[in-house]
């Protein structure tokens, strides 16, 4: 099988209880409407809970800054086995999501943007609750494969999300740094895998970036009436940001190990050297933000796996 693209809706939201009863009751029903596409083959979705302190700005920036930090961010991945299809979908079931959407429209603070990633880089172990854990092991040790990290779902890991922007003409040489740092992390405690998502455009009508006529008809109405004019303001590749744009998707265990292992970059001097490589391509970044997997459908994984 193809190895499918992600759709990342990202948006900051006023961090309240009532933010996350939308999430919750909201949520579910956008899930169901989008699996009405067959090239949808899952999702993902997140609640921020902190940042990265790096670069000495320990005490504004904290690994856990859920209660505090306001607003916060949510992205929600969508999988899909082309990136045409996302669009596809968004435009077939657009009047139903945009009631659904529009009932979450108060408590957003900056966003929808939507932008399209493709997998170049990737080894993640497929999600087991514990009672999986034998049978997963021991399908491993039958066939002589390497032993899969316990990969435990719903909300019971760390995702850290690292942004990198490359220098013009690098993009070859970070791709295969990176993969360099994320081999070496598998040996560290509680690294449980990664993507490398390497930026292609974005989606108008998922960012609702609607022409302009359309615009003004999602504008002067509470929802009940989507938007008769539901074309987006641009395609989907023009929005291909330049210099590239990449989110390195590591997933750790917890907290303690997300903290620690990220850390051997500037603290473990074998670690440096391999990392710095990376560093040597960049124009910005990384900039790493820590997320909890609140919300998904793990069976995403078996088709990047097939
Ligand atoms: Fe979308």
């Amino acid at each position: 099988m193809p190895t499918p693209y992600i759709a990342l809706n990202k948006a900051r939201v006023y961090n309240a209880e009532s933010s996350y009863e939308k999430f919750t009751t909201v949520g579910p029903k956008v899930c169901m409407v989008t699996a009405n596409h067959e090239g949808f083959v899952g999702f993902q979705n997140h609640v921020q809970i902190g940042v990265f302190p790096m670069g000495g700005r320990y005490g504004g920036a904290k690994m856990d800054m859920h209660e505090t930090l306001n607003p916060i961010g949510l992205a929600q991945y969508t999988m899909w086995k082309h990136w045409e299809d996302h669009d596809a979908m968004h435009y077939d079931n657009f009047d139903a999501i945009f009631r659904l959407c529009s009932q979450c429209l108060d408590m957003v603070v900056e966003g929808p943007w939507e932008p399209i990633y493709e997998i170049v880089a990737h080894d993640l172990p497929e999600n087991v609750a514990m009672t999986d854990v034998p049978a997963s092991l021991g399908a491993a040790w039958a066939t002589g494969q390497p032993m899969p990290a316990v990969s435990l779902p719903y909300g019971q890991r760390i995702i850290a999300a690292s942004e990198h922007t490359t220098v013009p003409g690098r993009e070859q040489e970070f791709e295969q740094a990176i993969v360099d740092v994320m081999t070496a992390f598998k040996r560290v405690p509680g690294f449980l895998g990664y993507m490398v998502l390497k930026q292609i455009g974005a989606s108008a009508i998922g960012s609702l970036q609607l022409v302009p006529d359309g615009i003004h008809q999602a504008l002067q109405t509470r929802g009940d009436y989507p938007p008769r004019i539901k074309d987006g303001n641009f395609q989907t590749p023009q929005a291909h940001q330049t210099p590239q744009e990449y989110l390195v998707h590591m997933e750790w265990a917890d907290m303690n190990s997300a903290m620690m292992g990220i850390s051997r970059v500037v603290i473990n001097h074998q670690m440096r050297r391999i990392h710095d490589r990376v560093l040597a391509t960049l124009l910005k970044g990384p900039y790493v933000t820590l997320w909890n997997p609140l919300m998904e459908d793990t069976s995403w994984r078996e088709y990047l796996h097939s």
